[in-house]
């Protein structure tokens, strides 16, 4: 089949997406926890950072060499910029430093405030959607942060006294706002430091993260406490946040606690609706010790978990599986990441995985998960849709907006992609109408694919793994 039939066809798959957006509103309630914060979006050009660098004398050298994913110094802010930009890469470090945060503030600036966190996204986005009671955990919740929640009854978090109120309009003033900045890059755009000079492949963001709640996994009280109550019950609990947490935190005590501790919490959520689907959104986790115990201990856990290229890159690499990983950091296409996400379901026997790449999503899980292919289908294709709107106009803020992309046609880098990993899957597990149909099964597993719609100038990237994850899954209804 050719490119242009093959786009016929997949926009025939993707007509059901309006519907899946109506089924979203039979969804009772779902919970997301735990990490939500302010982002502040900045978009930069190279000559920007050229000139921040000269006008406040920072060493070149610093910036050009190699050392730990980490910020202690103004000049690994810069470095990590840089890592991202020259590779059309996203990463995100932590600021281990509040000076260097006082330092980003002042020299950088934003050019506007959003919602942040995957907890804070998934729980934005879920809300507009049409998710009936949307229940968003957040570690600090003062004024200027909870009004970045969107304004809708739907959408709940518990106010100073441990009442569920509507989020954007609770105000603990006793909290502090958790910033984070997003300093988002242009493709086609160079930087020189010192005498390397560089042209930005892709569009995307360095983070660079000052946190100290989300940084130890702080989990409020009165919310866990709540959500422990009979009238709570979720048919979804989507997870994340762990992402932050080092070995060692800044008080001494240690990240694998906060890990049980949150597990022994969310048994307890769990014991008024033991059915909820309980969703892992990985996120890049730097700390390779905490990435570990993540893979062995929480995702034991979970029914399903989400991540991109680079995070199942990350979780290859400590699952004994170096040499792959660096095969799919070569050369990070479709068809390798798939080998890499057999492994993963090998080792961790979790029944349902979604990796969410550049033009292609793909969800691998157990024969007779609870979600069918096809619906899973359906949830991706929407998915695809909202984040194609997401990337068009900045933000789904409203329902109207979901649509916007409808009648758009797959990309052909999608295509590509999926041809590839069609090609795999016939190697692998013999003949199959992967291409057209972006579904496979055998008496084991089930595969599924959906090319998707891409946005050539995107206005905005930031959350879009988030929001892809949580609508392929709770849409898949
Ligand atoms: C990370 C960042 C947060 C951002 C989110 C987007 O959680 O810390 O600032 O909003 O990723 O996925």
């Amino acid at each position: 089949m050719s490119n242009s039939e093959l786009k016929t066809k997949w926009l025939k798959n993707y007509c059901t997406a309006p519907d899946q957006l109506d089924r979203m509103g039979e969804v009772k309630g779902l919970i997301s926890a735990f990490n939500a914060n302010v982002d502040a979006v900045i978009k930069v050009r190279g000559k920007d950072i050229e000139k921040l660098v000269e006008s406040n004398g920072l060493d070149t050298n610093l910036i050009l060499s190699e050392k730990e994913k980490a910020i202690s110094k103004n000049e690994d802010a810069i470095r990590g910029i840089l890592h991202c930009f020259k590779g059309g890469i996203a990463e995100e470090w932590l600021i281990e430093e509040v000076d260097v945060f006082y330092w980003l503030n002042k020299q950088v600036g934003y050019d506007k405030l959003q919602m942040g966190g995957q907890g804070g996204i998934v729980a934005n986005a879920m809300a507009v959607c049409g998710v009936q009671n949307v229940y968003v955990h957040c570690a600090s919740a003062p004024k200027e942060q909870a009004q970045l929640f969107l304004d809708l009854p739907n959408l709940l978090t518990t106010d100073e006294k441990g009442e569920l109120q509507q989020a954007s309009l609770v105000d603990r003033t006793n909290d502090n706002a958790l910033i984070h900045w997003i300093i988002e890059f242009e493709k086609g755009d160079s930087l020189t430091i010192g005498n390397e000079t560089c042209i930005c492949p892709k569009a995307n963001r360095f983070i660079a993260t000052y946190d100290p709640l989300n940084f130890k996994l702080y989990i409020d009280d009165n919310f866990s406490k709540r959500m422990m109550k009979e009238d709570i019950n979720p048919q979804y609990i989507i997870l994340s946040g762990y992402q932050m947490l080092s070995e060692t935190l800044a008080d001494g005590t240690n990240g694998v606690e906060r890990i049980d501790l949150s597990k022994s919490l969310i048994a307890e959520w769990r014991k008024s609706c033991a059915d909820s689907l309980l969703h892992l959104e990985v996120a890049s986790t730097q700390d390779k010790l905490v990435r570990k115990y993540l893979i062995e201990s929480l995702v034991q856990d979970v029914d399903s978990i989400g991540f991109n290229e680079r995070e199942l890159i990350d979780i290859l690499e400590v699952i004994g599986e170096e040499e792959l990983a660096e095969e799919c950091n070569q050369e990070t296409n479709a068809s390798n990441l798939f080998k890499g996400m057999l492994k993963v379901y090998e080792y961790t026997k979790c029944t349902r995985m979604q990796l969410h790449m550049y033009g292609l999503y793909v969800t691998l899980q157990q024969k007779d998960f609870k979600i069918s292919p096809l619906q899973n289908r359906n949830g991706m294709q929407l998915a695809s849709m909202v984040a194609a709107a997401k990337a068009g106009t900045g933000a789904i803020n409203s329902k109207d907006v979901l649509m916007w992309a409808k009648g758009n046609e797959v990309s052909d880098r999608g295509l590509n992609e999926l041809y590839g990993l069609s090609n795999t899957v016939r190697d692998i597990f013999g003949e199959n109408d992967f291409l057209s149909t972006g579904i496979f099964s055998n008496e084991v597993i089930e595969l599924i694919a959906v090319p998707t719609i891409l946005i050539e100038k995107p206005v905005s990237l930031v959350g879009m793994g988030d929001t892809i994850s949580s609508v392929s899954l709770v849409a898949a209804v």
